[in-house]
């Protein structure tokens, strides 16, 4: 059974036969994290309050308990899994188990890209419900495990069960404890055109974090955080990992406390979250991913791949062989027109190509990167028979179609501002923070995201359109929605990514058959949230094969190769300057 309860000694046990997850209830109710690792049989653990408490101590036990919601106020001093202020203004918080039930499969989340299955069998859940009564609110942790491959999920549904409304100001979707800190810590680091290259190092006694407050995942460090024994290698040893399904801020975090315990956690980052929770209503945490393995990091990399390819992207492309694309971006920027862009699909169809996808500066008039976000509807003077016609001369040489968005942006001059003036992430009275001549729009806002499904279902039906590449080339400024209340303003980036999660759902639903790609400035939203819409990602802007060759190793840590987008360019090289041969860059 991959989920069972002892009720002699209150143990859960998610068990496969590669990992197990254990946690016990106390004697007060509270719940403890007892093992994550190698599978152990159930009933082989249960807690001992005296395994825990050191012999001589001048904090309270709590301080050491190894609490699977860890909250603060109690005498525990690590970082809270989750903060919620209450009308008295403490945030205070007892969470004690009420309930609980195994379920069969997997619970989708509530307006958040999660992973799934569609195989009787593959998955088991658990849900813990937990409750502070003076505030009434109940927490809903959810625990998921995937037979094949031990991955185990976990994400947390808090509900306002009272009369008074609630602050939640900090949410990690995992937070784990581990008895020992002499371990290693690997993560992903990077930088435009340097992306995901692999850090590892010794974790030490402080706190180590990573993080982005964007709006995004970000090109400097990436939601996937391990910690490895000391001679784990490629092959061989003990790995634990943290992923986050999601493509906004977050933070991944190891702290070690005075008792050189590590505690490893991942989730919504505090700085740029805070949502009120009314009367009645739920709040549902982004999901994250737990994958432990014995066999070094190569054990972690095939667990991660299997469950992102088959469990986590839905498209109907997720396991299809992608087509060979040709992108007309370095061959002529913004400089072309219709006969120029069949001029390269011609010799692209006669090499064996089968996808010629237009980049940027095809709409408006965006003939440089100061213009027209916004306004897709095609510029006529370079296409002049529109996208049908180019779609189908394109067609007509047995090459696919494909095109570029940029669809959460908006340029200052463009018809869509002008008509629009506030539906730009902005705050009243002060400038607009323009990066790349651009503003981002305020996708917190129905009225955007509704505008964004309708112009592009449009353009999607107006022509033969095979695939998409989704960009998204600036990271937020000024992130406080103008349509929310002041004490609300900073639950505008987490509305944001649920407004974008809305139209990514709608415009791929509707068009299973488009292969969408996403990018941002390359990999700067290279993440588990894009590719449960978008099954692959530009993987960076620089396409130089040697560089390329570290930036696609250290991305293959955690993400599969069918999801890394990879270009053979012209030499020397547009970012390096470097001339390599044909066949190396191939
Ligand atoms: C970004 C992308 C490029 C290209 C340009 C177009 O930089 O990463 O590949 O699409 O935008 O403006």
């Amino acid at each position: 059974m991959p989920v069972t309860f002892d009720p002699v000694n209150k143990v859960f046990c998610l068990s496969s036969a590669v990992s197990s997850y254990v946690m016990a209830i106390d004697d007060e109710n509270r719940l403890l994290h007892l093992h994550w690792g190698a599978q152990v049989p159930s009933g082989s653990l249960c807690f001992h309050p005296e395994d825990y408490c050191p012999v001589a101590s001048f904090d309270l036990p709590e301080a050491v308990l190894p609490y699977e919601l860890p909250t603060v106020g109690r005498g525990w001093y690590g970082l809270p899994a989750v903060s919620v202020r209450n009308p008295e203004g403490d945030d205070l918080l007892d969470l004690k188990v009420v309930s609980w039930k195994a379920l069969s499969g997997k619970p989708t989340l509530s307006g958040l890209p999660s992973t799934y299955t569609d195989r009787p069998g593959e998955v088991s859940s658990l849900v813990i419900s937990l409750e502070d009564s003076i505030i009434s609110l109940q927490v809903d942790a959810f625990y998921s495990i995937f037979e094949s491959t031990g991955v185990i999920t976990r994400s947390l549904v808090l509900r306002n069960r009272g009369s008074s409304p609630l602050i939640l100001t900090a949410l990690l979707s995992a937070s784990v404890p581990f008895w020992s800190s002499d371990l290693d810590i690997v993560h992903l680091k990077g930088a435009w055109a340097r992306e995901r290259s692999v850090v590892r190092q010794s974790l030490g006694r402080g706190n180590y974090s990573i993080s982005s407050l964007r709006g995004a995942s970000g090109h400097a460090d990436n939601p996937f955080l391990a910690l490895c024994e000391k001679n784990a290698d490629e092959f061989s040893g003990r790995v634990w990992a943290v992923s986050l399904v999601y493509s906004g801020s977050f933070l991944a975090s190891c702290s070690v406390d005075n008792f050189a315990h590590a505690r490893l956690g991942i989730g919504l980052n505090p700085s740029v979250f805070s949502w009120a929770l009314s009367p009645g209503e739920s709040f549902t945490s982004p999901e994250a991913v737990l994958c432990f393995s014995d066999r070094g990091l190569n054990g972690m990399s095939q667990a991660l791949h299997s469950l992102f390819r088959n469990n986590l992207c839905r498209t109907p492309w997720k396991n299809r062989e992608r087509p060979v694309l040709i992108n007309n971006w370095e061959a002529t920027y913004f400089d072309f027109d219709e006969e120029k862009l069949l001029s390269i699909a011609r010799k692209a169809r006669e090499i064996g190509i089968e996808l010629f996808v237009l980049d940027d500066g095809w709409f408006g008039r965006r003939n440089n990167d100061n213009c027209s976000l916004g306004d897709w509807t095609e510029n006529r003077r370079k296409l002049p028979g529109g996208l049908a016609a180019l779609s189908a001369k394109i067609h007509a040489l047995e090459l696919k179609f494909g095109l570029w968005f940029e669809p959460e942006m908006v340029s200052p001059d463009s018809d869509l501002y002008r008509s629009h003036e506030d539906w730009c992430l902005h705050v009243t009275g002060r400038s607009r923070t323009q990066a790349r001549n651009q503003l981002i729009l305020d996708l917190s806002r129905i009225e955007v995201q509704d505008y964004l499904i309708s112009a592009l279902s449009s353009v999607f039906s107006s022509a033969s359109i095979d695939y998409v590449k989704w960009d998204m080339n600036r990271n937020m400024t000024e992130a406080f929605s103008a349509a929310l209340p002041p004490d609300r303003k900073k639950e505008t980036q987490h509305r944001y990514m649920l407004g974008l999660y809305r139209v990514l759902g709608a415009l791929t639903d509707a068009f299973p058959e488009i292969l969408f790609e996403s990018c941002s400035g390359g990999g700067g939203r290279f993440d588990p949230g894009m590719l449960y819409y978008m099954p692959q990602t530009w993987t960076s802007d620089d396409t130089d094969a040697a560089e390329r060759i570290r930036i696609q190793y250290g991305t293959s840590l955690a993400y599969p190769l069918a999801s890394m987008g990879a270009h053979i360019s012209a030499v020397p090289n547009h970012q390096t300057g470097r001339t390599t041969s044909l066949s190396f860059r191939g």
